[in-house]
């Protein structure tokens, strides 16, 4: 592309494959003074910019699947259902993409990884898609989530339009070798969560079947519905009740009321296991530390109903 220093008129051409995206500014070599990267300005005469075809898909192509798992609220499974659903997937065989965009970052302890870099230095363009990726099993990948996330957030805040697509765009060299990309969310609403829901399609809302089980949950399907004026392909897909406890009576009746609301797209509650909450102190999947209990079958009848086959890991 072609740029002219509105300072001293001095022509650059920059391959636009070697801006990051998430540049804004450069500084000009002859007279060292910065201007702005328009990269909607005109193509240079030098160096036309060659015209790609879309991406025809073909019939039989697999298209990514993106789907979020997200509540405002804490503390009701989301970490823990992104690490069973994803490894769950990856070994039924899907190439399966983990991306965590909390804070704490704690999807990558509870793999049992120790990531060098993640979703902020992919944001950021420090380095290369491939270079952020971390390799967790068998055809899972994880984007590592973590403290300097915050640094995400503020360049989101800086922007002055299209800061909601900030992180749709830097997944889009990496998305489409994979069959799923799930991202694991933060409690709370802020820009990250907002870029998470401009980038799903599909969301996963776990709701704990506790005393204050749908709490919370009307006002998040508001902000959700805020978000769908602005992207009709954001579908809520599966509510997923988390904590099941038969004992408790309530659960049933809790169970029915969302059933009505949501027919098909409750899915069988994860029950309360312990096992479940263990397995991260050793880094371990549900399937690899208890494969057996209760908490790995739940999982695997997830993996089945999200993968659309009910012959999977049985
Ligand atoms: N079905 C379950 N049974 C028992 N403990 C669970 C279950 N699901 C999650 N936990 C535990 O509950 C806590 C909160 O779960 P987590 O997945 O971190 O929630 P969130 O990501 O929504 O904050 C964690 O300690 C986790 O190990
Ligand atoms: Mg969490």
């Amino acid at each position: 592309m072609l740029f002219i220093c509105p300072h001293c008129n001095k022509k650059h051409t920059i391959d636009e494959k070697k801006i990051p995206a998430t540049a804004t500014k450069a500084r000009c070599s002859n007279c060292g003074k910065p201007f702005a990267l328009n990269k909607t300005q005109q193509p240079s005469a030098e160096a036309p910019a060659e015209k790609k075809a879309p991406p025809v898909k073909k019939e039989g192509d697999s298209v990514v699947r993106k789907l979020g798992i997200s509540l405002s609220k804490g503390g009701v499974g989301k970490s823990t259902t992104s690490i069973n659903l994803s490894s769950g997937l990856a070994l039924a065989g899907f190439k399966v993409l983990l991306i965590d965009t909390d804070t704490q970052g704690q999807d990558s302890f509870m793999l049992g990884l120790k990531p060098k870099a993640g979703l902020t230095e992919l944001v950021t363009g420090e380095l290369s898609p491939k270079e952020c990726l971390t390799k967790a099993r068998d055809n899972l990948w994880v984007l590592a989530g973590g403290k300097n996330l915050a640094g995400v957030k503020r360049l989101i805040d800086r922007k002055d339009y299209g800061g909601e697509m900030t992180v749709a765009e830097a997944l889009k060299p990496v998305e489409n070798t994979f069959d799923f990309v799930i991202v694991d969310t933060s409690p709370g609403w802020d820009p990250l969560t907002v870029n998470v829901l401009f980038y799903i399609n599909e969301l996963l809302i776990p709701v704990a079947l506790d005393i204050m089980a749908l709490q919370g949950l009307s006002e998040f399907l508001r902000s959700i519905s805020s978000i769908q004026k602005y992207r009709p392909e954001l579908e809520l897909k599966y509510i997923l009740p988390t904590f099941e406890d038969k004992r408790v009576k309530r659960t049933s009746r809790i169970l029915n009321k969302i059933g009505k609301i949501y027919g098909d797209r409750l899915c069988d509650p994860i029950r309360y296991n312990v096992r479940l909450s263990e397995a991260p102190a050793y880094g371990k999947t549900i399937y690899e530390y208890a494969p057996g209990c209760n908490g790995a079958q739940d999982y695997r009848e997830l993996v089945r109903k999200v993968a659309n086959d009910p012959s999977l890991l049985s």
